[in-house]
């Protein structure tokens, strides 16, 4: 009999990973799993692309370095992390703050989805694939987002939630992506991603008073999982120096603007969170976008000018009409309707004026390995 493991967080694949989900699905709740479902601008989708371009993509330009990173992902030296342990601490989700227990959750169900939205993508890649190269890779890539996943399930478990991963597979909307914006959107978030795991997690160091939830202190392996996919997905791109050169530039543009704005609006609906983490949202993106953008100069010919008068402002421009639109949804009727609209008009024009700032051009390295070291 084929026996699974018991723990998503030592399972060697995606299926395996998610089949202990499905186990447990039984438990999960349908508001988590709703949340979850939703698609709108700011939360995380799930992707579908080309799966047979990407299978035709030959690595051996940088050979070396892809033989190196792979090595280290089968040496799996996170096999098994992801699960509960003795410094685990407990949880008093009784006694959280309201407002704080709110946003957290809604963290929580965040990240699992965009964690999910990459196993899937990754897995399916595997699946339709027959390039020995980019099977494997995506199979490693699709196995650590599956014990991510499932990781914040087991947390958000315990406070009586969790997401259907099976039903979100089936039943949440895919978005089509050509393959190259699925190089410059997935490598941006992996690489974000490490900053954001990263910066919180040496910020509790120092602050550990403000740790209210053990889940940060995983936050450090985590982050180094993120950054070897995003690793992969720079040599990828390496491959073709098409990508990341002529009017594509224009296309890295809009990815980095895109991104770094989403975080930002998206951070800031989460006031207590950060206010219990004793973090400054402002401080926290800025910090991200930094060490974010000295990542990406290891690819990308350009960054973003974060210290251009017009960014800040237009970041806050961009945060209160997204206030204005969910008031004007809630507030419903003609008047509502209208007043989503000026939101929408004042959240495009803060939008254009953020991507009509001149970027900060870079000489791209002859290799893109970095190591993670923040
Ligand atoms: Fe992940
Ligand atoms: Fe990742």
């Amino acid at each position: 009999m084929n026996m699974l493991p018991k723990h998503s967080a030592d399972a060697t694949t995606a299926e395996e990973g998610i089949a202990i989900q499905e186990e447990q699905a039984k438990f999960d709740s349908t508001a988590a799993t709703e949340l979850a479902m939703s698609n709108t601008l700011l939360t995380p989708r799930f992707y579908t692309t080309d799966f047979d371009e990407l299978d035709a993509i030959d690595v051996s330009p940088v050979r070396e370095e892809w033989d190196a990173l792979i090595a280290q992902m089968l040496a799996d030296p996170n096999k098994g992390h992801f699960k509960k342990n003795e410094d685990w601490d407990h949880v008093d989700w009784d006694g959280m703050e309201p407002g704080l227990k709110k946003e957290f959750i809604d963290f929580l169900i965040s990240s699992c989805t965009a964690e999910f939205s990459g196993c899937v993508l990754y897995k399916e890649m595997k699946r339709r694939g027959n390039n020995p190269d980019i099977t494997q890779l995506f199979q490693l890539m699709a196995r650590d987002e599956a014990r991510h996943a499932g990781f914040i399930n087991d947390a958000l478990r315990e406070a009586g939630v969790a997401v259907n991963l099976g039903f979100l597979t089936q039943k949440k909307k895919y978005t089509y992506f050509r393959p190259k914006f699925i190089y410059y959107a997935t490598y941006l978030s992996e690489k974000i991603g490490y900053a954001r795991y990263i910066t919180i997690y040496r910020h509790l160091e120092e602050h550990p008073e403000h740790r209210f939830h053990p889940i940060f202190k995983w936050f450090r392996e985590w982050c180094n999982d993120e950054f070897s996919h995003g690793e992969a997905f720079a040599l990828l791109m390496k491959t073709d120096p098409k990508l990341t050169s002529g009017k594509n530039v224009w296309w890295i543009k809009f990815f980095l603007t895109a991104v770094y704005a989403t975080m930002y609006v998206r951070d800031h609906q989460r006031p207590a969170f950060h206010a219990a983490l004793g973090v400054d949202p402002d401080w926290y993106a800025h910090e991200v976008y930094v060490k974010t953008s000295e990542l990406t100069k290891q690819i990308f010919p350009v960054t973003l000018d974060i210290d251009h008068p017009r960014w800040q402002k237009n970041l806050e421009r961009l945060h209160h009409a997204n206030v204005q639109i969910a008031d004007a949804k809630k507030q419903g009727g003609v008047a509502g309707k209208l007043a989503q609209l000026a939101g929408s008009a004042k959240a495009g024009l803060a939008f254009v004026t953020l991507f009509t700032i001149p970027v900060k051009k870079h000489r791209v390295p002859d290799s893109p390995r970095l190591e993670p070291v923040y």
